[in-house]
């Protein structure tokens, strides 16, 4: 079903395009966090300062998220998010020069709460929207700390919804190298997480549980070992998981072996990519780039690798307006007013 217009279909021509010393605000509700961030771009450069953030709890009972509960959630909270992300920058909401929001991928209705919102806020103030891509929230995250990164380069994005391998051309241009067959990485760990009583989600609490645990404790399949492409594959571990609990593991020692498959299964792909391609530098962000042991192994991997700052790993709305000011400064003026909120949204869809 196409979702209902969040705003009028006339285009609006209200933007202002923001340059130098001008504040971006990002808001980002696609799945279970509402955030709001604000970002300064001086110098053509942007700097974080603010990222209110409220990751809604209400799910862990479920053991994974709610839609509809997400969404309501999202209605409530946003206004005092939106205060918080004021507040921490220190300037009123009259200073904002444009705002953004995700438009996708995500949960629609979820989307819908911030997609609207910030059409709304922008008209209010009567600044720029720009409306983006959730994928590129989390590349800019990272990228935003290393401007000076060569194109092209590779873009590993590993959260709960994706497993993507880009080859990055130019900013904004993106060419999908390969991308998982089955599970994502986070959905992965959140899976063998609940599996294992840790709750949701799974991530933080595997990768404390692996801390204690021996890597090669229990015997687990590699995923996709010897394949000719980058894709990945997550589903036949996450069973070989299930069967190995109902075995009676040690529950520390399967966490340790489970985490070190998908991080060898990410670093290994990543780097038969790179070398494919002639590329050396990849940038890895998501939720799972929170990973501790995948941070390692990437350091150690002989790929000059960047990730996000840890609090920009997960979700979050400064990476939102970080995506656009990659649009404000190439000249891109926004008003994507009769932008929709698509539950279905590819970055790239050329196989490489
Ligand atoms: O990017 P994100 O906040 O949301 C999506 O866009 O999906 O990613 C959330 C995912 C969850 O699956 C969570 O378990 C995972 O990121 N995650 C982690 C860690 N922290 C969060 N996975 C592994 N290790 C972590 N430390
Ligand atoms: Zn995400």
């Amino acid at each position: 079903m196409t979702p209902p217009r969040a705003c009028g279909t006339a285009r609006v021509a209200l933007g202002r395009s923001p340059a130098e010393g001008r504040y971006l605000l990002g808001i980002d509700t696609s799945c279970d966090d509402t955030g709001v961030g604000i970002v300064r771009v001086q110098n053509g450069k942007p700097e974080v300062l603010a990222n209110a953030l409220w990751s809604q709890k209400v799910h862990r009972q479920y053991g994974g998220v709610m839609p509809e509960v997400a969404s309501r959630e999202h209605v409530e909270r946003i206004d005092a998010i939106l205060e918080d992300a004021l507040s921490q920058a220190g300037i009123p909401l009259s200073t904002i020069s444009a705002v953004a929001a995700t438009r996708g991928p995500g949960l629609v209705g979820a989307l819908l709460v911030g997609l609207t919102y910030g059409k709304g806020l922008a008209q209010g103030l009567g600044v720029s929207f720009y409306a983006m891509h959730h994928l590129e929230g989390h590349i800019q995250a990272a990228v935003s700390e290393h401007p000076d990164l060569p194109f092209p380069h590779l873009a590993l994005v590993v959260s709960g919804g994706h497993t993507h391998l880009f080859k990055v051309n130019a900013p904004g241009q993106y060419e999908l190298v390969g991308a998982t067959r089955d599970d994502a990485a986070g959905e992965a760990f959140d899976k063998v997480a609940r599996m294992l009583g840790l709750g949701y989600p799974g991530g933080p609490a595997i990768s404390k549980a692996a801390e204690r645990g021996d890597p090669a404790g229990v015997a687990l399949p590699r995923p996709l070992l010897g394949q000719k492409g980058f894709d990945f594959s997550f589903s036949g571990l996450k069973t070989a998981c299930m069967l190995a609990v109902k075995s009676g593991v040690n529950a520390d020692d399967l966490a340790a072996s489970f985490q070190s498959r998908v991080v060898e299964s990410l670093v290994q792909t990543t780097k038969r990519a790179a070398r494919a391609l002639g590329l050396k530098h990849v940038v890895v962000s998501g939720g799972v780039a929170a990973n501790q042991a995948l941070r390692t192994a990437f350091k150690q991997s002989g790929l000059k690798s960047h990730f996000p700052p840890m609090h920009l790993n997960t979700d979050n709305g400064a990476m939102i307006a970080l995506a656009a000011v990659k649009n404000v400064l190439a000249g891109d003026v926004g008003n994507d007013w009769e932008a929709e909120a698509e539950a279905y949204l590819p970055l790239a869809q050329v196989p490489h």
